[in-house]
């Protein structure tokens, strides 16, 4: 104990956070569908009084006969739990073996800032915070005619949240695509995604026809990382981090679920109002600064913004809305087609699966989602992509697979924008 300490203190000399560091040796992933109401609610039991960490669906109250579900179970608790598992007839499959493994094999040891410079920027890779404010920085400077770069608020601990916007000048009011991405801390994928989007805009746009026409008449409008303190948080502390800093409760517990913080039935279903849930709503809609953020700066600029996209990971759909609801939006016919033309692209690509529906529907309901809320305040196109994958990483998706993923994204991003030009 004491030589722990010990090493503990020359560890936090050496390297901040040493001590920190939540860690998932041994952890496993496992997979498996309930058939029987009766097996549903043993698993919700099982994973209530365990407290074990739900990863599919979010809620216990999700969880349903015939539905996947993917759940991460401690080392400590991992014999007892598969002896009960197979005591009740319940057959798993393990997911992941070793969850810390995956974490070692995609988080860069040193993560100490290096000087980056654009021209080697390695977008295959997972950056760190400070490394994508630097490139944020450096983008709008070497792309001055077509690029700007706001600030759009501040996040609880008062780091500044950017957006571009990207194309060009005009006299006459253009069109908006607005896209975020890192709203939850722990989908690396997802900002990995917006990186690798404006670089392809940016380097394609001059020998695209398409893009040199869209630019002309319309804004991205890009936010690299939404929830910027949680994603610091996921390098620095805890790689599964879902929500963002916020204490609660005389600092007992940490986070707000900023796609539970929208306000769209604010707290209804699929949401929590224990700030321990990974689904904590907050203490009233629209409660957190970045919700903020983000709210007013779609608010001000709703009657341009065409497409709405945030993008998520995992599970490979592309969602509209309702969440909270089963009943289909005003849009709901003609955001299908799209979507359905969106993931017949990006099957093409790499032949990935991309299921198209509301999240109330082919995912679960949850409320407050800033994909429901761009739909209320009538935003014609409003989706939620869940990139890769399903299961066999999850949230852990090596670096590798960044391209690929990328890339198959484009393609459906782009034939939004062909729709897009053609009809509006
Ligand atoms: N994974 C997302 C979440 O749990 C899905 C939300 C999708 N909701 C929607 N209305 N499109 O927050
Ligand atoms: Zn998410």
């Amino acid at each position: 104990k004491l030589f722990n300490l010990w090493f503990c203190l020359l560890g936090i000399l050496v390297y901040e956070g040493f001590c920190m560091k939540v860690k998932y040796d041994g952890d496993q992933v496992l997979k498996m569908i309930p058939q029987t109401l009766k097996h549903a609610q043993f698993m919700q039991g099982l994973i209530q009084e365990w407290m074990l960490d739900l990863w599919k669906p979010v809620m216990v109250e999700q969880i349903q006969a015939g539905r996947e579900m993917h759940v991460r179970v401690p080392f400590s608790h991992l014999q007892e739990i598969k002896e009960k598992l197979l005591q009740n007839m319940l057959p798993y499959q393990i997911l992941i073996s070793d969850v810390q493994e995956l974490v070692n094999r995609n988080t860069p040891i040193e993560t100490k800032m290096q000087k980056i410079s654009l021209d080697n920027y390695d977008y295959t890779k997972y950056h760190p915070m400070d490394e994508i404010y630097d490139w944020m920085e450096q983008i709008q400077l070497k792309h001055r005619d077509l690029v700007t770069k706001h600030f759009m608020g501040s996040t609880y601990e008062l780091r500044p949240i950017y957006y571009f916007k990207i194309g060009w000048p005009s006299d006459k009011p253009k069109k908006i695509i607005f896209m975020d991405c890192g709203i939850h801390a722990r989908e690396w994928i997802a900002v990995a995604y917006c990186q690798w989007f404006v670089k392809e805009i940016l380097s394609s746009h001059s020998n695209n026809k398409l893009l040199t026409n869209v630019l002309k008449q319309v804004d991205f409008y890009v936010v690299p990382v939404f929830n910027i303190d949680g994603y610091i948080y996921s390098w620095t502390t805890e790689r599964l981090w879902r929500k963002n800093r916020s204490p609660h409760n005389n600092a007992t517990c940490y986070g707000v679920d900023l796609n539970r913080n929208f306000n769209s039935s604010w707290c209804s279903v699929g949401a929590s109002r224990d700030c321990n849930s990974q689904t904590f709503c907050g203490s009233a809609p629209a409660s957190e600064p970045e919700t903020q953020a983000v709210a007013n700066l779609m608010e001000r600029t709703k009657s341009q913004i065409l497409f709405y996209l945030t993008i998520h990971s995992y599970g490979q759909y592309i969602l509209l809305p309702y969440g909270s609801t089963t009943n289909p939006s005003v849009n709901h016919v003609e955001m299908t087609k799209v979507a359905e033309a969106a993931a017949a692209k990006m099957k093409e690509k790499h032949n990935i699966v991309y299921t198209v529906g509301s999240s109330s529907v082919v995912l679960y309901e949850n409320s407050g989602s800033s994909c429901d809320w761009a739909g209320d305040i009538g935003i014609k196109f409003s989706y939620t992509f869940e990139l890769r994958d399903n299961g066999t990483y999850g949230f852990q998706l090596p670096a590798e697979l960044i391209k690929p993923t990328c890339e198959e994204t484009m393609t459906a991003v782009i034939s939004m924008m062909e729709y897009a030009n053609e009809k509006y």
